[in-house]
């Protein structure tokens, strides 16, 4: 039986202008998705997960396979993407549990695809290189999702924190630690509608939105600097929220998340990812707990979160 584990992650700055090629800085959380595989005497696949409230399903690759719950599509993918990568096969009893609430912006789906490639090469004995991971990651998010950056992925195997550059096709690993406390309002968003949201606004208003893009852009990579050296980016933080307001991509709930947020002591927050629901993460040297009660008194799920140096790994 193998066990292998990869973070769940969250946009420190930048989200919506990645988009446009400014820079972004994405951190992993010690909030990661686990995969257990156990080999099987026949070919078939058989997955399950009492966190995620998916029942026992089984499959065959070979054969063409049913629609499965979300989650379980991208493990479908990395199975298949693996195999072919490796040119081997094995079948697998499969269970996964998640510390990641599904559809929260909070990179599960990367996770588990990561996890699971790691787990499945180590299954058949071989070794992959984090870099062919990641590649393969990718992969399977493109598959699944038709569209995908690399970040995601990447974060979910190098883990820490990583500051993406679009124009250079680049990561680049930045050394830093974070108190941060990330509140989930539960509600779905799709990620495409809400870049698609952003595209047509800008087009219709080029002079009004292009600053609002370079704004974004110039403070992540202040961010950026404050992060190496060890400073506060509480007031950047809040500055890429307005900007993302600015945007039209907060909501009334996730907005007041982040306004209750810093009234309870975060010295900054913002919402993380797309936006128009998700999640929002607050920046909490101190007064985690009263940040944490002031997001659960609004109904919303509430978790603590330090970024994870760790990527994807091999459980003992
Ligand atoms: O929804 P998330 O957390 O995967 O974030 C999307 C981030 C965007 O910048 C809006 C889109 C992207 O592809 O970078």
């Amino acid at each position: 039986m193998i066990v292998t584990s990869a973070p769940g992650k969250v946009i420190l700055f930048g989200e919506h202008a990645v988009v446009y090629g400014k820079p972004a800085l994405v951190g992993a959380i010690d909030k990661r998705i686990y995969v257990r595989v156990e080999r099987r005497k026949d070919e078939t696949i058989e997955i399950f997960s009492e966190d995620l409230k998916h029942k026992k399903t089984s499959f065959s690759l070979k054969n063409k396979t049913p629609q499965l719950p979300e989650e379980f599509e991208y493990v479908k993918e990395a199975l298949a993407i693996t195999f072919d990568f490796l040119d081997k096969s094995c079948g697998l009893d499969i269970k996964i549990s998640s510390g990641i609430p599904p559809a929260s912006g909070l990179g599960s789906s990367a996770a588990v695809s990561i996890a699971t490639i790691l787990a499945i090469s180590k299954s058949l004995d071989t070794n992959l290189k984090d870099k062919e991971i990641a590649r393969l990651g990718h992969k399977v998010e493109l598959k699944v999702q038709g569209a995908a950056s690399p970040t995601d992925t990447a974060i979910a195997t190098f883990g820490g924190v990583l500051f993406v550059e679009p124009s250079k096709n680049a990561f680049e690993r930045i050394d830093c630690s974070i108190s941060l406390v990330i509140g989930y309002t539960g509600d779905a968003r799709s990620t495409k509608e809400l870049v698609k949201k952003v595209k047509l606004l800008k087009e219709r208003n080029p002079s009004v939105i292009d600053p609002i893009i370079e704004d974004i852009g110039r403070v992540t990579r202040e961010a950026r600097k404050r992060l190496e050296k060890g400073e506060d980016i509480g007031e950047l933080m809040n500055k890429n929220h307005e900007l993302l307001e600015a945007l039209g991509v907060s909501t009334k709930k996730l907005s007041t998340l982040v306004y209750k947020a810093r009234e309870a002591g975060a010295m900054g927050s913002k919402l993380t990812g797309a936006g128009g629901g998700g999640s929002m993460i607050a920046y909490t040297p101190k007064n985690q707990e009263k940040v944490i009660k002031a997001i659960e008194d609004l109904g919303c799920m509430a978790l603590k979160a330090q970024i994870s140096k760790e990527g994807v790994r091999v459980e003992k």
